[in-house]
């Protein structure tokens, strides 16, 4: 039997380990990307490590996600990560170039390489045949150190596309598709690779949309492969040298396969509070809606906003919505201002917004109370957009377009009637218009040694765990329901997110949303257990999730389930990720019992642990899915121990 693509670009990283799926193996990683709201942490970390440069191909620092300075916090923190990068040979990408994701691939990216990012969404680069895996800042730091990565090498899923996109249809339908079929947590341990002929016809950034949402399947990541489409995209960036062809072979091998015909897609919306609650959307009630947002990674290429603008032209945004449009790079903004898109945004009252992440993470255009906001970018979790009681609906461009028209749900068709076949003449650009003067590239070596990293008030140090001892007996500090999200742990929107340098101050706020008095509780057990449900850590990346805990005490994290990237996260910042094996453990656990573990150290290799609830006077087991690495960094007391150890062993 052949190979699928993703078998042969691990294939031609592999270092060691089993190439079996659900087995560790261990890759050389190419690239590695990092935006200003999570790297703070990933740079203090390498620091600490020790090494004078990075040990990467090429790792790029984006500045991109808050930019508003509404205080010291952000620039703070922009100006210690771009010194930073100056100092160990990284790449930055200065605000107003551009979203990570976006930047990257129309930039650095390449067929056949491997891109760790410390984002979600990193998988937005397998639009151009790249494996591109989100991962935890200490994961980041880990592989700029050259050290190869560990990953559970995942089942790859064909996902065979026939057919064509009708007009008025995006790609966002194509994933929001794939979220209805999958759901939320289908995808754990999957790479979902797309071919035929459907795929064949999707121009790059429209696979982007569906790599990079691939996230909220909970998968490993997607990629299609580098074909026809990824020359001609190349080529428009002026990077033709940079593309290989790279095809799974045709009699490839895959674990499971899924077919979706495009050209029976219709209209999609996926409704709050999960992104996979989706639904046509000719059949979700008709609100009044309150703001729309067309922007994110997700869904601002040249194409789309094209075509959102042509949906608005000679029309006007409902005087009951607030409309607005991030869109996502510098480049694909001189393109729609040469062409004229623009000014039709503009002349129908769409508020133009600063080329960065923006409303996608909270940072500005929270929702009114109770408010409804239609949003082309990719997690509608509960708080996403800066105020629990809003609720947010996910859509296409051109959906979203027609709603801020309507002041309800509505799709293209409903505004254009039989022009909505104009839309089909829309297509990305032959030529970008290439410019990279707000790239800085790496200093030379020598020049690079003499820099002095800048650290303003706002960067505080880097906590480290304790390493875990035998004997553990600690009350529960918290027990959560399914579904806790990394915005549930700790929040998103400009205040909280400029806090990130600075664990002291950030730690208050964790839980803030979901159980506003956990950080005193947890501060005042001083060691305490976390109890949650199923797809415990889902969504972003972000490894505050584990850092906030840990740093007020949390050993340890009992769930149902947990997300892939959270569990790394968990075990590179110390607090030991179980799993009950029987689930009714769960229900006979409160907050408050204390939970007693003897011979910890002895039982965690044996990925079987016995805990005796003291207050409840029952023993229930858990398991520990960890690989024989995590195992290592686990007993170490996390990544940051385990990786001097490493290398310390290397250089003798
Ligand atoms: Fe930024 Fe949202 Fe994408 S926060 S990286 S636009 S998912």
């Amino acid at each position: 039997m052949g190979k699928s693509l993703t078998r042969k670009i691990i294939e031609s990283h592999y270092v060691s380990g089993s190439m079996v799926p659900g087995e560790e193996v261990f890759i050389k990683v190419d690239q590695t990307l990092t935006h200003d709201i999570n790297a703070v942490m990933t740079y203090l970390a390498f620091e600490a490590i020790g090494l004078d440069r990075i040990r990467t191909e090429c790792s790029v620092s984006y500045l991109d996600h808050n930019l508003l300075y509404v205080d010291n916090k952000t620039p703070d923190d922009h100006i210690y990560l771009q010194s930073a990068a100056k100092k160990f040979g990284v790449h930055v990408s200065r605000p107003g170039n551009g979203i990570c994701h976006t930047v990257h691939v129309a930039r650095f990216g390449a067929p056949g390489k491997i891109s760790m990012g410390g984002d979600s969404h990193t998988p937005h680069g397998g639009s151009i045949g790249m494996l591109c895996i989100g991962v935890g800042g200490m994961d980041v730091a880990t592989a700029m150190t050259g050290v190869p990565m560990r990953l559970k090498m995942p089942r790859v899923v064909q996902v065979y596309l026939t057919g064509e996109l009708k007009p008025g249809v995006n790609a966002k339908e194509v994933i929001l598709e794939m979220l209805r079929r999958v759901s939320i947590k289908g995808g754990l341990g999957n790479v979902y690779e797309y071919v035929g002929p459907g795929a064949a016809k999707l121009e790059v950034p429209q696979r982007a949309t569906i790599t990079n949402m691939g996230a909220e399947l909970g998968a490993t990541t997607s990629i299609f492969p580098a074909d026809e489409q990824v020359h001609k995209f190349l080529k428009a960036q002026g990077r033709e040298e940079a593309y290989t062809e790279l095809l799974p072979d045709e009699d490839a091998e895959y674990d499971e396969r899924i077919e979706i015909n495009l050209s029976e897609l219709e209209p999609l919306i996926s409704c709050p509070h999960q992104p996979d609650n989706v639904i046509p959307l000719k059949d979700v009630e008709r609100k009044p809606v309150q703001q729309v947002f067309i922007g994110s990674c997700t869904n601002t290429s040249y194409a789309d906003v094209a075509k959102a603008a042509l949906v608005f032209k000679g029309r006007q945004v409902n005087e009951n919505v607030s409309c607005t449009c991030g869109i996502a790079s510098r480049q694909t903004y001189k393109e729609l201002l040469r062409d004229g898109y623009i000014d039709m945004l503009i002349d129908a009252g769409v508020r133009i917004l600063e080329i960065a992440c923006g409303p996608c993470c909270a940072i500005g255009q929270t929702p009114a109370t109770e408010g409804i906001a239609v949003r082309t970018s990719n997690r509608n979790f509960k708080g996403r957009a800066g105020n629990p009681t809003a609720k947010i609906y996910l859509v296409s461009p051109e959906s979203a377009a027609a709603t801020a028209i309507k002041g309800t749900f509505a799709s293209a068709e409903e505004i254009l009637g039989e022009d909505v076949k104009k839309l089909a003449e829309i297509h990305e650009p032959e030529e970008y218009i290439v410019n990279d003067s707000m790239i800085i590239k790496p200093l030379p070596e020598e020049e690079a040694k003499k820099v002095e990293i800048v650290k303003g008030p706002n960067i505080k140090f880097l906590p480290v765990p304790e390493e875990p001892q035998q004997h553990l007996c600690v009350p529960v500090s918290l027990k959560g329901g399914d579904n806790i999200s990394t915005d549930d742990i700790t929040p998103a929107s400009a205040e909280f997110s400029s806090m990130r340098s600075n664990i002291p101050l950030m730690s208050k706020y964790c839980y803030h949303r979901y159980a506003p008095d956990f950080s005193e509780r947890a501060r005042q057990m001083s060691k305490s257990i976390i109890i949650g449900g199923e797809n415990y850590g889902q969504g972003s990346s972000r490894e505050h999730a584990a850092i906030n805990p840990m740093f007020l005490g949390v050993k340890c994290v009992i769930a149902k389930s947990i997300a892939r990237i959270h569990k790394g996260n968990l075990v590179n910042h110390g607090i030991i990720p179980m799993l009950f094996e029987d689930p009714e453990s769960y229900d006979k656990i409160d907050q408050g019992d204390e939970l007693e573990i003897n011979n910890l150290l002895d039982q965690i290799p044996t990925r079987k642990v016995e805990v005796f609830n003291k207050t409840k006077g029952f023993s229930f087991f858990v398991n520990l899915d960890l690989s024989d690495n995590e195992v290592e960094v686990v007993l170490s007391g996390g990544q940051l121990r385990f990786l001097k150890k490493q290398l310390a062993a290397q250089e003798k």
